[in-house]
């Protein structure tokens, strides 16, 4: 059976290893390995941004650099599809008819919002709620089958799941078709080079914590010397890792980005010291970043060439997305 797999991201820029390594690598590795007959489609999740605050100015500027990412990284408009999410109206209308058949009771058990929204609940905005109603459009529009995730989107989901069942259910048709969930356990979580026990990420305020794609190649490597580490030289078997969470992300970053498996990494380091291994891991750093950084700034200097890949991905998705949306509204009687 055909695949199509789907995944989004947030244009939030600030993009860094983290993102790159646990989402967007994995994009550009099932594009490569793309079937014939299979789809793939992977879209800049920018009416998931309008849930927290908005500043137009950043979120039209980080959309353009969250597709000059993805295409940097690899991801090509040829073989995949890559648009964003506002060109797909389609999408808004069936978050809409889906709102009917989502149970307050299901959002109300979403982590993700009791976590965003924190004390102040009341004064949250009704989309960060409605959040997962819109993620779930996202998946069903195009009927996927297969959505690549990390752990924090997995209840988001099975929520999807249990919106297509009732909503086929309810109507008494299979409109919708139930997607898998990839989350795959050897799906990366890359810490914090600050923090071996924080997740690297955009909101933490100190720069030197993560690796940005947008870094240089002298900062890159300035940042992994200075990257906090113990004074054990590293251990011959990754058990031997387990309670040394700093030592252990870099081991992890070195086997990402060389696709090697961590026991290998080890193999090749054990009994060697920081000293030897941190210049090992920012020269593949810089090998394996610099040139996506380059691709990147290349792209940016070409808006209507981006502009043109986002037009072209989204004249796609909306023929995809057009006789799902129908199929939804003559199911529910919208279409006499
Ligand atoms: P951030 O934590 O920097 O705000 P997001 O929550 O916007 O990042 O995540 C965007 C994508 O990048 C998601 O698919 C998420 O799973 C992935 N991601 C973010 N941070 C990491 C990390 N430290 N390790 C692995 N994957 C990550
Ligand atoms: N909510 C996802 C995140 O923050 C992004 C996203 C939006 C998504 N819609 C999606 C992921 C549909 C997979 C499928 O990471």
């Amino acid at each position: 059976m055909s695949r199509r797999i789907l995944s989004g991201i947030q244009p939030t820029g600030n993009l860094h290893l983290g993102n790159y390594l646990g989402a967007i690598k994995r994009w550009v590795e099932m594009q490569d390995a793309l079937a014939p007959g299979d789809d793939a489609l992977f879209f800049l999740a920018d009416l998931h941004a309008l849930t927290m605050p908005v500043v137009p100015p950043v979120l039209a500027r980080n959309t353009v650099e969250m597709i000059a990412a993805l295409v940097a990284a690899g991801l090509d408009p040829d073989r995949s599809i890559l648009f964003n999410q506002a060109r797909v109206p389609a999408l808004s209308e069936l978050a809409w008819l889906l709102n009917g058949t989502a149970r307050i009771g299901w959002l109300n058990r979403m982590t993700q919002f009791k976590d965003k929204a924190g004390k102040n609940r009341e004064s949250a905005s009704l989309g960060l709620y409605a959040y997962p109603v819109l993620m779930a459009a996202d998946v069903l529009l195009y009927r996927s089958t297969h959505v690549p995730v990390g752990e924090d989107q997995k209840q988001h989901l099975e929520l999807a799941r249990d919106i297509a069942t009732k909503f086929n259910q309810d109507f008494g048709r299979e409109v919708f078709t139930l997607p898998a969930p990839l989350v795959s356990e050897e799906a990366p979580r890359i810490m914090s080079l600050r923090d071996g026990s924080a997740k690297m990420s955009k909101s933490d305020p100190s720069d030197a914590s993560r690796i940005n794609l947008s870094d240089s190649d002298d900062t890159i490597a300035q940042k992994i010397r200075k990257a906090k580490t113990d004074a054990e030289p590293l251990p011959d078997s990754v058990d031997g890792l387990a309670e040394r969470p700093e030592a252990r992300n870099l081991v992890t970053i070195y086997a990402v980005l060389s696709g090697k498996k961590p026991a290998d990494v080890l193999a090749e380091f054990a009994g060697q010291g920081f000293g030897a291994f941190k210049p090992a891991l920012a020269d593949l750093a810089v090998a394996s970043l610099g040139p996506i950084r380059e691709r990147m700034t290349r792209l940016l200097d070409d808006r209507a060439a981006l502009e043109a890949i986002l037009a072209k991905g989204a004249d796609k998705a909306r023929a995809l997305a057009a006789p799902t949306l129908r199929a939804a509204q003559e199911a529910i009687g919208l279409q006499v």
